[in-house]
């Protein structure tokens, strides 16, 4: 009796460590260490992470770069924008404002150009013209907007936006929620983009529409 007990027992405890030495060789396979991010400003340190850039839901293939963009939340929390797993625009870089925070990005080697953050409340719209009036070709331009992106909007703006891919801009107003990745020569809509109206009866929050988030892998441009 004792004996056949010690001998269960033994082999419920076994069953318990190869079960653990399973999980762990088995977990170990979807994981990969990767460095954490420049702007979390701490020495270099190895962490276990999902294995994607800017924590994309998945890998992108090759010649294609990852990218996420987040607008703000109400005019609370400012925007992102993660590019080839690097934080190019966020409240943590204090390089966000209101208005439209636009990035340019390399389309063949995703380095980043320039970025650059438009009032569209009390602005000056003619500096967002003047930006967008410089964009080289072959360039990718990312574009999320934080508390209201539309008050001086004008059709000059509206129409760059346009021919770079979006088919929101022409009807972008006061206090909108816009998420866009578009292109200089692109001769189709973009299919990245996202756009929500100010409503008052379904705003998430009080005067503004809910934040969005846009993500996903953009063909990098093979010469
Ligand atoms: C983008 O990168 C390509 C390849 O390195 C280069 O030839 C081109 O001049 C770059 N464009 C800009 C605007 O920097």
């Amino acid at each position: 009796m004792r004996v056949a007990g010690l001998i269960r027992a033994a082999a419920f405890i076994f069953t318990l460590v190869a079960m653990w030495v399973f999980l762990r060789t088995y977990t170990s396979f979807s994981r990969k260490t990767i460095r954490l991010p420049r702007w979390l400003g701490m020495a270099p340190k190895e962490i276990r992470v999902p294995n994607t850039k800017c924590g994309l839901s998945k890998l992108c293939p090759d010649n294609f770069f990852a990218f996420k963009i987040s607008s703000g939340a109400a005019n609370v929390v400012g925007p992102s924008m993660c590019f080839e797993d690097e934080i190019i625009m966020s409240p943590v870089r204090n390089n966000v404002g209101r208005g439209l925070n636009i990035a340019l990005v390399n389309g063949s080697t995703g380095h980043l150009l320039r970025k650059g953050s438009f009032d569209m409340y009390s602005g000056e719209p003619q500096l967002l013209l003047n930006f967008l009036a410089e964009i080289p070709d072959s360039t990718l331009v990312l574009v999320a907007s934080y508390d209201d992106p539309g008050t001086k909007m004008n059709d000059k703006i509206r129409m760059v936006f346009t021919n770079l891919g979006s088919s929101y801009a022409n009807q972008l107003g006061f206090r909108d929620s816009w998420v866009f990745l578009g292109a200089k020569d692109l001769k189709n809509k973009s299919p990245f983009e996202q756009f929500l109206k100010n409503t008052p009866e379904t705003n998430k929050y009080e005067g503004w529409p809910e934040l969005l988030e846009l993500e996903g892998c953009v063909p990098r441009k093979v010469f």
